[in-house]
């Protein structure tokens, strides 16, 4: 099978350790079953998210050195500012500590109650800060996006007659803009072609809507754009960014992904008066407007970041490695969602545990089994992330896919992790009538997920 290769070298090394069965039966107990409340120090390998937890270059290491603490407009506002110039082409940045408090900023600035958000699929923190306005946050993926099966290059498209209902349904007054996430997390890291986001931003435009990019994972997107769209076919991933972003009003950005940072984010945006308005909740909610919420060597590291993830050797390696784990698991005959993306393999838990109605979490028995198994530790991204009590009713309402990500940190696993990891997977796969489901024993009002309690029920 073709291995990806590093294009980089190891200098530190960061010990994990293997816990015994009794200690991860107990880690499991403790944390009523919610994989967000493991110890880490007791995780072999921890696939729960390629967010924060990349591991940094040398060159953005040593850039941490150079840190203006300052106040206001430290000389790592300006690189930041330069950087994001150059590889996005937006004027006009404002930091922020992560991804969602830029969601956070921006939906407080533009939405009202009773609007309507469309984006492909919102990530789970861009529907909660949706919803947190009282709007709607409004799903327009093409049917394929939701087919685990089919094969589509460009899964993570908007389907533009979902995006033209919606604006005749609902009328441009209620839609305060329009998003794309690049890419398509909650739908498998899948990308969204530039044809598409053309066409997106064509109907934005007729409209005057204006189009933000959900921008997290937007260099993984361009590669795929270049690897599947011909015409991209000899452009420059930093060329096909600027062409991405040229289409769009402005973007948020997690950094923790695609910029190779542990903490950090963004709004880009052309608007000067709403950059204005987005600067007045900045400096109530993270800090003054040249650092938002971070330090100054964070902003430097970032900008060091955004330039590094534009190497298509590292890109190749990166989506390589994604790829090499998807085809052993399909190999050994595992259901997963295909095509592979960009940041994750994703498991399709319905035929992996058909025994499990979906009020018994069977993605949650999936991930659970995999740290029992071999304490790895994944996500679950289906009914425990997002089925809704049906209003004024014990009834769920489920969503379409109930998927388990193994997310694959950037530069930071080796292939004989990857290997681990697929007989891990192997092996819960051949006992796989033995998974139990689960039971709700704590609900929090919104993101239930990070701190959910379960307890798991008896084998039928
Ligand atoms: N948008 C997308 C597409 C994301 O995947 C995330 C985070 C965010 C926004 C929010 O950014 O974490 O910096 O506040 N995704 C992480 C994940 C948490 O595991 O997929 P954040």
């Amino acid at each position: 099978m073709d291995k990806p290769l590093e294009p980089f070298r190891i200098k530190a090394v960061e010990p994990i350790q293997f816990p015994s069965r009794e200690q991860r039966e107990a880690v499991l107990h403790n944390a009523g079953f919610n994989l967000f409340n493991i110890p880490a120090e007791a995780v072999f390998i921890d696939l729960l998210t390629d967010s924060g937890t990349s591991a940094m270059s040398d060159h953005q290491w040593a850039g941490l050195m150079l840190g203006d603490e300052s106040y206001a407009q430290c000389r790592n506002f300006f690189h930041l500012q330069e950087t994001v110039q150059e590889v996005m082409g937006f004027p006009i940045v404002i930091p922020t500590h992560q991804g969602r408090a830029a969601e956070h900023l921006l939906f407080q600035t533009l939405v009202k109650p009773g609007d309507v958000v469309p984006n492909n699929i919102h990530f789970d923190t861009t529907r909660a800060n949706v919803e947190f306005r009282q709007a709607v946050a409004l799903d327009c993926a093409i049917d394929e996006t939701f087919d685990p099966d089919k094969e589509h290059p460009f899964k993570g498209n908007m389907d533009p007659a979902k995006l033209r209902a919606a604006i005749e349904t609902h009328g441009v007054e209620k839609i305060p803009l329009v998003m794309l996430t690049i890419t398509n997390n909650s739908g498998g890291g899948q990308p969204v072609s530039m044809a598409n986001v053309r066409e997106i931003a064509g109907i934005c435009r007729q409209h005057g809507l204006p189009l933000f990019l959900d921008a997290a994972r937007f260099a993984e997107n361009c590669y795929f754009i270049k690897q599947r769209e011909p015409a991209y076919r000899d452009k420059s991933i930093a060329e096909i960014a600027r062409e991405l972003f040229s289409l769009a009003d402005g973007c948020t950005m997690s950094a923790k992904k695609d910029a190779l940072v542990n903490i950090g984010g963004f709004i880009a945006l052309r608007d000067e008066a709403l950059a204005g308005r987005i600067r007045n909740f900045l400096i109530l909610m993270e800090g003054f407007p040249t650092y938002g919420g971070l330090a100054g060597r964070d902003l430097e590291t970032m900008a060091r970041g955004l330039r590094e993830v534009l190497d298509e050797r590292y890109l190749e390696y990166r989506i390589g490695q994604v790829r090499y784990l998807g085809n052993l698991l399909e190999t050994a005959g595992i259901p997963v969602l295909k095509p592979f993306g960009g940041h994750a393999v994703y498991l399709n838990a319905l035929p992996f545990a058909p025994h499990l109605p979906r009020a018994q979490f069977p993605g949650q028995a999936v991930a659970v089994a995999l740290y029992r198994e071999g304490a790895v530790r994944s996500v679950e991204i289906g009914s425990l992330m997002f089925a809704r009590h049906k209003p004024g009713s014990e009834a769920w309402e489920f969503p379409r896919l109930e998927l388990v990500r193994l997310a694959i940190p950037r530069r930071v696993y080796t292939t004989s992790h990857l290997d681990f990891v697929a007989e891990t997977v192997y092996k819960i796969w051949q006992n796989r009538q033995q998974l139990r489901g689960l039971r709700l024993v704590y609900e929090p009002p919104f993101l239930r997920h990070f701190t959910a309690r379960l307890e798991e029920l008896d084998v039928a």
